[in-house]
């Protein structure tokens, strides 16, 4: 049986974690995209001890830096002929506006920005090995206010689950406009959302943020259901009819009226082109 070849990000922890653990298990050959190689190294000795599969790979990539994702494209590039499953799962929430290395505001970068260049600069190999890709999302999508005058929150007061449910919102624009743009390449895409999950998500919050995630905490699922969407959509026969879409639980799932407006879908993606253009190899 051909090796499925699977890149993941945010592998380091929680959904990430427990999804590249089951990839492993069902014998994918893994590439770890982390920002923190120590931990990458010492993920992926857990990965081998636990599925003895040694294919695990750890590549540095910090999305909040476009020069590494672009360096880590490079190394994935040189290493590899095919892709057949991008995980775009790394994400965050933060409490208090900051910025990315290029100066793009944190949220917005890491949760999206990221992950489109990564994925522009993977196309060949993606091309090559007919890849889904599945982006986690979020029903904070739901939250999303975007302002594609102010994407960077210079011009208003940030607001952390405001500026988080815009990016995931952004998740499922993109998830869309792949499925459209490439799905004649035999690229699909998929958006994911994990459910109300118990990870590191959100520790970083104060405020009523953090009295929001203290109440919701005893309604939160294990990262190990929350990864099984994910693994659903990275293993499953037969799915690409059903490309572009928003997946709950394993099933097809409505979005907000604001996801499926396509004026939006493609402004962003004009935006991130620009964003991105000194980054593409
Ligand atoms: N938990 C939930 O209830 C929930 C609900 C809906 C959607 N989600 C989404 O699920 C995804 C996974 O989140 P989680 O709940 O598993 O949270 P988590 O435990 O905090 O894991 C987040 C992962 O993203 C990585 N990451 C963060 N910033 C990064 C950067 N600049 N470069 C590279 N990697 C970075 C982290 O790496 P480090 O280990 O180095 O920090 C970690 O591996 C996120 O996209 C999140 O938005 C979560």
């Amino acid at each position: 049986m051909p090796i499925t070849t699977t890149v993941i990000t945010g592998a380091t922890s929680g959904i990430g974690k427990e999804t590249a653990i089951a990839l492993a298990k069902k014998d994918h050959a893994l590439y770890l995209l982390v920002r923190d190689t120590v931990r990458g190294e010492e993920l992926k000795q857990d990965i081998i001890a636990i599925t003895k599969n040694k294919s695990v790979y750890v590549v540095h990539c910090d999305l909040a830096d476009l020069e590494s994702v672009r360096n880590a494209a490079g190394i994935l590039k040189s290493s590899l002929l095919a892709i057949n499953v991008l995980i775009n799962n790394a994400g965050g929430i933060f409490n208090q506006r900051s910025e990315s290395k290029d100066g793009f505001e944190m949220t917005f970068a890491v949760n999206h920005l990221g992950h489109f260049l990564l994925v522009q600069n993977l196309l060949p190999l993606l091309e090559k090995g007919q890849a889904r890709i599945i982006n986690v999302s979020s029903e904070a999508h739901r939250m999303a206010k975007p302002n594609f005058n102010d994407l960077q929150w210079t011009k208003r007061p940030y607001a952390a689950w405001k500026a988080y449910g815009t990016a995931k919102l952004f998740n499922i624009y993109f998830t869309r406009s792949l499925a459209l743009k490439y799905g004649p390449k035999g690229i699909s895409a998929f958006a994911v959302h994990p459910g109300l999950v118990n990870t590191r998500f959100g520790t970083g919050l104060t405020g009523i943020g953090k009295t929001l995630m203290w109440l919701a905490r005893p309604f939160m699922i294990s990262a190990e259901t929350g990864a099984q969407t994910s693994i659903y959509l990275a293993s499953a026969s037969r799915i690409d009819a059903k490309s572009g879409k928003y997946f709950k639980n394993r099933h097809p799932a409505n979005t907000s009226a604001a996801a499926t407006n396509e004026v939006g879908r493609d402004r962003l993606w004009e935006l991130s082109m620009e964003l991105i253009a000194p980054f593409l190899t």
